[in-house]
């Protein structure tokens, strides 16, 4: 075992890890580096709808439940990820011919299908995930804004709440962790929805950093939720390098970690930060952000890195 499962329940929050269910099946050290250094996991990809609903009314628990069942096995806790996002999505979905009716039902039938199963098992779910255009502020026009209008968001969560009253729902969103048109917008967005009374309970803050511009005001925008009422986590952390990776990025990227935990545990109502990826090898960024890697506390050979060392530090 190692030091930060306790620290970080010592200090009232979960440090959490998104899993991929084929290492997480077969390979033992990546297993080994979950348990011992995390209280909760997140499913990087297999909860996401194209993977639990593959086609019309065919559920596919496979994966999410080697994720619910590796968490039981070892006293972790499980944040569902995602229900409602605008990509991942199967093609009998994202290609059928909908009206708001038909829609509707689908959204209602798989969010409480999904959530039922895992009642008591999936503390938190991200419900509704990056519901703002990338650059912000607009809604994003996805799939359900185009047929639903923009209560798509209150209707699905209004689903989830019936589906498991225990369970807290989340908005998810990246881009939001500085102050700025886009964190304004979901800010207001959020605000509605409280004054309406809309079942939701916390703002999930991807923070999918580039090394040298994480936010520094990240526990401000988290109090304007906590304020409201909510909880708040950081969801989806990395800290991607543009190349070459030099010691001195490492070195630096541990403050960056630190500060980032630091920030959570600054703010009564944050409860949770999860590390997007178990190692370097494992990260979506080098796919996703050429040109940029080493987003994580762990190296491609599964060493730890000086930012683990920061998450300590902070705790
Ligand atoms: C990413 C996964 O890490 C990749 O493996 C997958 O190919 C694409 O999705 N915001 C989210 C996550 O909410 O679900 C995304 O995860 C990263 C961005």
């Amino acid at each position: 075992g190692h030091l930060l499962p306790g620290l970080a329940r010592a200090r009232g929050i979960d440090l959490g890890v998104a899993v991929a269910v084929d290492p997480l099946a077969h390979d033992r050290r990546y297993r080994g580096i979950v348990e011992d250094h995390y209280t909760s996991v997140t499913a990087e990809n297999t909860m996401k709808w194209e993977h639990v609903q593959p086609e019309r009314g065919e559920f596919d628990w496979s994966g999410p439940d080697a994720v619910v069942d590796f968490a039981a096995e070892n006293g972790l806790n499980v944040r569902g990820h995602t229900m409602l996002w605008h990509n991942q999505q199967p093609d009998w979905l994202a290609g059928g011919d909908w009206d708001a009716e038909s829609l509707s039902a689908v959204v209602h039938e798989h969010v409480t299908t999904v959530m039922e199963r895992y009642r008591g098992r999936v503390s938190a779910w991200d419900v509704i995930n990056e519901p703002l255009e990338d650059g912000g502020p607009d809604m994003r026009r996805n799939l359900w804004y185009e047929v639903l209008g923009p209560d798509y968001i209150a209707q699905t969560l209004y689903s989830a709440h019936a589906a498991d009253p225990d369970a807290e729902l989340y908005i998810n969103e990246f881009g939001i962790e500085t102050a700025g048109p886009k964190a304004d917008a979901l800010y207001a967005l959020v605000s509605d929805l409280v004054e309406r009374g809309v079942p939701l309970h916390g703002i999930g803050f991807q923070s999918h950093f580039v090394h040298g511009n994480v936010s520094e005001d990240l526990a401000d925008q988290m109090r304007r939720y906590t304020d409201l009422g909510l909880e708040v986590a950081v969801t989806e952390l990395d800290v991607r390098i543009p190349e070459p990776v030099t010691d001195e990025d490492l070195r630096e990227q541990r403050g960056e970690y630190r500060d980032v935990l630091a920030a959570c545990l600054e703010v009564e109502g944050c409860v949770n930060v999860t590390v997007w990826g178990v190692t370097d090898a494992h990260s979506w960024i080098p796919e996703w952000f050429p040109g940029t890697d080493a987003a994580l506390p762990f190296d491609t050979a599964y060493r730890p890195k000086p930012a683990l060392s920061g998450m300590v530090d902070a705790l």
